[in-house]
């Protein structure tokens, strides 16, 4: 019986020793321990031994059991360490980790962002106004006659009170001169709407970016120099900027700007338009304020206003104007 004990417990040892993974450990569990397994089948067969060789036949019985378990319990250890080492050797703790993504700045505001940063630089002043607007403050008071074409019912969203919503942020030089004096220096950018029909290049809400000067003796080489700085400072060094003779009610000399960059794809691009305060506009200020605040012989300003969609759209090259505005987070994760 002694021998017999011996022999499981050596075979036992030996299994255990050379099972190469957990599996095989449990197979070797099964097949001793398990309840018809060796050391199992040998606790049945005491009944068979002589009554006063019980005590030490359970006393060895209880021995084998328990150098099995713990040998088992010890190999079951070392294997689990030797899968964690195998798994960590093929750990490169040095390849960069997965990037969050926490959210990130639209690519409009970005740009927008950009463009009042450098003209802050230049000591304008952030300015805003309302988007939905009095008649006279987007036309009247900007020198544009009750039969300009932009005035027209198809052309704008008029609300049922007679105002609207504005046609451009010219609006906001308005609203600037009407509650401060010069000498002043604002950017203004905000929304404006037009009765366009929405596709891959136009959308009925849109934004834009304004800028007024107003100060004794401003005159067009500020103009020019404030905006021949501007634009390669957002764009780039190697920016061309050209001013084109134009007309605008509001302003005179009137003029659009082009400019040619390699961000831009290397094309001149009309992109602004541009001018001279027009006394008129001047004086119609005075008449809301009931002074002489922009007495035009006195005070010299220039404006200058220009869109930002498309701006954006060629810089970032994308195909439709409205991936802008729909918030489709496909196009926008790229931008985290
Ligand atoms: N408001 C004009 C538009 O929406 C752009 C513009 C032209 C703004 C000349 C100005 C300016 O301030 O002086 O087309």
């Amino acid at each position: 019986m002694e021998s017999k004990l011996q022999h499981i417990h050596n075979e036992a040892l030996a299994q255990i020793e050379t099972a190469s993974n957990i599996s095989a450990l449990e197979a070797v569990r099964i097949g001793t321990l398990g309840r018809s397994g060796s050391i199992s089948a040998l606790s049945q067969s005491m009944k068979n031994v002589p009554k006063a060789d019980r005590p030490r036949f359970g006393k060895l019985l209880n021995e084998l059991r328990e150098a099995v378990s713990s040998a088992l319990e010890k190999r079951a250890t070392a294997l689990n360490a030797e899968a964690d080492q195998a798994l960590l050797s093929n750990l490169d703790v040095t390849l960069p980790g997965t990037q969050p993504c926490i959210g990130a700045i639209h690519p409009l505001t970005r740009l927008l962002n950009r463009a009042v940063q450098i003209f802050h630089r230049m000591g304008f002043a952030l300015a805003e106004g309302p988007d939905i607007e009095t008649e006279w403050h987007c036309f009247d008071a900007l020198n544009t006659p009750a039969d300009h074409p932009a005035r027209n019912e198809q052309d704008t969203f008029y609300l049922p009170d007679g105002r609207l919503l504005r046609t451009h942020t010219s609006t906001i030089q308005t609203r600037v001169m009407e509650s401060q004096s010069p000498p002043l220096r604002v950017i203004g950018p905000g929304a404006a709407y037009r009765r366009d029909e929405v596709d891959a290049t136009h959308l009925a809400q849109f934004n834009q970016l304004e800028g007024l000067y107003v100060a004794a003796d401003v005159s067009l080489a500020d103009l020019k120099g404030t905006l021949s700085f501007f634009f390669p400072e957002l764009f780039g060094p190697g920016t061309e900027i050209r001013f084109r003779p134009h007309f605008f009610p509001f302003t005179e000399p009137s003029y659009e700007i082009d400019i040619r960059t390699e961000a831009l794809g290397d094309q001149w691009m009309e992109l602004a338009g541009c001018g001279m305060v027009d006394p008129a506009v001047f004086e119609a200020i005075n008449a809301r304020r009931g002074d002489r605040a922009y007495d035009p012989d006195l005070v010299s300003g220039f404006a200058f206003g220009f869109g930002l969609d498309r701006l954006a759209m060629n810089l970032i090259g994308i195909p439709d104007i409205r991936m802008l505005a729909e918030n489709d987070i496909r196009f926008l994760s790229q931008f985290c």
